[in-house]
C-alpha cells in the first residue's frame, strides 16, 4: 500500500490491510518498540484472531513485520486463536527459555479454543474454553515459539469462579520489583472481576487476590492493566493504577466500548483501589477517555515508570467492523505518556501524546493572537488534513469557543471541536463529518469534563488525521478520541465563538507530516 487510501491514518498506526483491535504484548526491548495486535490474516473483519506485529525506534514510524503468533490450523481448521495478552523481556531468565545468555522474550496471551480438544500437553479444554498460555522468543521478538509442553498454564478460573471459563481473559503481566516476582492480572469479563496471580518463573501461577466489581459495570470488563506512577513527580508518592476496558458502557453520550481506572495501592498481594476512587452505588466511573473511540489500552513493558507509555485501539466494537475504511479496518492512538497529578485534590490520570514531533512536523508553526476574539468565526483556510493544533482561551461572555476542522469549502462536511463554558466540558461534534451512515449511533456531539485553569484558560490540544481527532485538555486530565470519515477535500479550518466574545486566544498550527514512507 502506499498509505495513501482515502481515510488512511498518516500518523497513527494501521496495518496495510486487514482486520486489527487491541493492542498487545508492547514491550520496549533493546532499543525496540515492538507493537503486537489482534489481527485477522485472513480478512477484514474480527475473525482468526493472530498476533500481528510492527515495531519502531521512535513511537512515530512503524514498521510491519511478519505475524508473530498465527491462529492454529489457519487458515483451513481455527482451532485455537491467540486472544489479548502482554510481554516481557526475561532478562534473569527465570523461565529456562533462554538459550547462550540470550535474553527470552516471553509473551502471555489468552487461548481461545474454537474445539473441544486434547492438546499436545495432554490437558483437555472444551469449544469456548479461554484459558492463559505463553510463549518465547530467543530472537528479539521476531520468531515466537508456544510452550507446548505445558500450555495453557493457567488452565481454569480459580474457584469458585469455574464456571466463568468462557470469559477468562487478557492477561496483563509484569515484574514487581519490591517481591521479586511476575504478577499477572487477568479479568473474569462476565461477573467483572480481576484476579491477580504470582509466578517466579512465568510457568507456574499462583492466585494472589480479586478485584472487583466496582464503577463501570454496564458490560464486560476486559483487558486489565495495572502498574505504579508516582505522584506529583513525587517519587516518596508511588500509587498504583488499575484500567479496565468495558464494554459496552463506555462514557455517558458513547454508546459501546470505554476504558475506566482506578487509583490505589498495590503490596504485592492485592490491589486496594483509594476511597475517591470508587463510587458505591452507583455507575460512575474514571473515564480514561470520554470519546467513542479509545479501548482496550495497554501498557509498554521495559521503561521506566517516569515514562509510562500506553497505545489504545481507535476504534469502537459498536461499529467497528462497519467503519468505511479499506482494505484495513482499525487503528492504533498516538502513544500517550501517563503521568498523575493532584488536581483539585484528586489524583487524576493525565495524558499527553508521545511522538517524535520534530521528525514529522517540518513546516513550522503558525501562530495568531487576538485579545479580543469577537462573536462569529473567522476562517483559517485550506489548513489540510493532518494538524497538531494548540488552542488556548479565557471566557468572556462566550458560551462556546472551538475549532471547525476537516471541513469541506462550503462547511456542510465538518468537525467541531471546542468548549462549552456553561457546561464546563469539551466537545466534539462529529454529527457532519463525513460519512456517517454506516451506524446509526455514529452521528453523534461527546463531552469531556474539563474545569479551566485557576486564571480562566482553558488549553486544549488537538491532533487531527484523515479519520480521528485527539483532544488533550488542560495538562491532558480530560481525553476525547473519535474516529471520523471526511471527503479528500475536506481541508478547511475555522474557529468560532458562540454566544459572545472570546478572550485571549491563541492559536498554533502545525501540519504533520505522514509516517509512512
Ligand atoms: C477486547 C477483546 C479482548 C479479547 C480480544 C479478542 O477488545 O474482546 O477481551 O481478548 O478482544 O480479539
Amino acid at each position: 500500500t502506499s498509505y495513501k487510501e482515502p481515510y488512511r491514518p498518516q500518523f497513527h498506526f494501521s496495518p496495510a490491510k486487514n482486520w486489527i483491535n487491541d493492542p498487545v504484548g508492547l514491550l520496549h526491548h533493546n532499543g525496540t518498540y515492538h507493537l503486537y495486535y489482534q489481527y485477522n490474516p485472513g480478512g477484514i473483519e474480527w475473525g482468526n484472531m493472530s498476533w500481528g506485529h510492527a515495531t519502531s525506534d521512535d513511537l512515530t514510524h512503524w514498521e510491519e513485520q511478519p505475524i508473530a503468533l498465527l491462529a492454529r490450523g489457519f487458515p483451513e481448521n481455527v482451532t485455537e486463536m491467540f486472544f489479548t495478552g502482554s510481554a516481557v523481556a526475561d532478562v534473569n531468565n527465570t523461565s529456562g527459555f533462554g538459550v547462550d545468555g540470550k535474553t527470552p522474550l516471553v509473551a502471555v496471551y489468552t487461548s481461545s479454543y474454537q474445539v473441544t480438544q486434547t492438546l499436545p500437553s495432554g490437558k483437555e479444554v472444551k469449544a469456548n474454553q479461554q484459558s492463559q498460555s505463553i510463549a518465547y522468543s530467543i530472537d528479539d521478538g521476531m520468531a515466537w515459539t508456544t510452550y507446548d509442553e505445558a500450555n495453557p498454564v493457567i488452565q481454569n478460573p480459580p474457584t469458585p469462579y469455574q464456571n466463568q471459563y468462557e470469559n477468562f481473559r487478557d492477561p496483563f503481566i509484569f515484574w514487581h520489583e519490591q517481591t521479586n516476582k511476575w504478577i499477572l492480572v487477568t479479568a473474569l469479563s462476565e461477573i467483572h472481576k480481576l484476579v491477580l496471580w504470582t509466578s517466579d518463573n512465568l510457568k507456574d501461577w499462583k492466585v494472589l487476590s480479586e478485584f472487583g466489581p466496582f464503577n463501570g459495570v454496564g458490560g464486560v470488563w476486559e483487558c486489565p492493566n495495572l502498574f505504579p506512577l508516582d505522584l506529583d513527580n513525587d517519587e516518596s508518592k508511588t500509587k498504583w493504577v488499575m484500567i479496565v476496558g468495558l464494554n459496552p458502557g463506555g462514557p455517558p453520550g458513547t454508546v459501546g466500548s470505554g476504558t475506566q481506572y482506578f487509583i490505589g495501592s498495590f503490596d504485592g498481594t492485592k490491589f486496594t483501589p483509594d476511597d475517591e476512587s470508587v463510587y458505591p452505588g452507583n455507575k460512575t466511573s474514571n473515564w480514561m477517555d470520554w470519546g467513542p473511540d479509545y479501548y482496550a489500552t495497554t501498557s509498554f513493558n521495559g521503561l521506566p515508570s517516569t515514562d509510562h507509555t500506553v497505545i489504545g485501539w481507535m476504534n469502537n466494537w459498536q461499529y467497528g467492523t462497519k467503519i468505511p475504511a479499506y482494505p484495513w479496518h482499525g487503528a492504533m492512538t498516538a502513544p500517550r505518556h501517563l503521568s498523575l497529578k493532584t488536581i483539585n485534590e484528586k489524583p487524576t490520570l493525565i495524558q499527553q501524546p508521545n511522538e517524535a514531533w520534530k521528525s514529522i512536523e517540518s513546516q513550522g508553526k503558525h501562530s495568531s493572537t487576538w485579545k479580543t476574539f469577537n462573536q462569529g468565526s473567522k476562517d483559517l483556510g485550506p489548513v489540510g488534513k493532518t494538524l497538531d493544533v494548540e488552542l488556548e482561551f479565557s471566557a468572556s461572555d462566550a458560551s462556546k469557543f472551538g475549532i471547525i476542522v476537516q471541513a469541506t469549502s462550503d462547511w456542510k462536511e465538518q468537525t467541531a471541536i471546542g468548549y462549552d463554558f456553561k457546561g464546563k466540558q469539551i466537545f466534539v461534534d462529529r454529527t457532519k463529518s463525513g460519512d456517517v451512515s454506516f451506524d446509526e449511533t455514529f452521528a453523534s456531539v461527546y463531552h469531556a469534563p474539563l474545569i479551566p485553569n485557576s486564571d480562566g484558560t482553558v488549553r486544549l490540544r488537538i491532533l487531527v488525521d484523515w479519520s480521528s481527532i485527539e483532544v488533550f485538555g488542560g495538562d491532558g486530565e480530560a481525553t476525547l478520541t473519535a474516529q471520523i470519515f471526511p471527503s479528500k477535500n475536506a481541508t478547511f479550518a475555522q474557529l468560532f465563538s458562540d454566544g459572545g466574545d472570546t478572550r485571549n486566544v491563541q492559536l498554533g498550527v502545525r501540519r504533520v507530516s505522514s509516517t509512512w514512507k
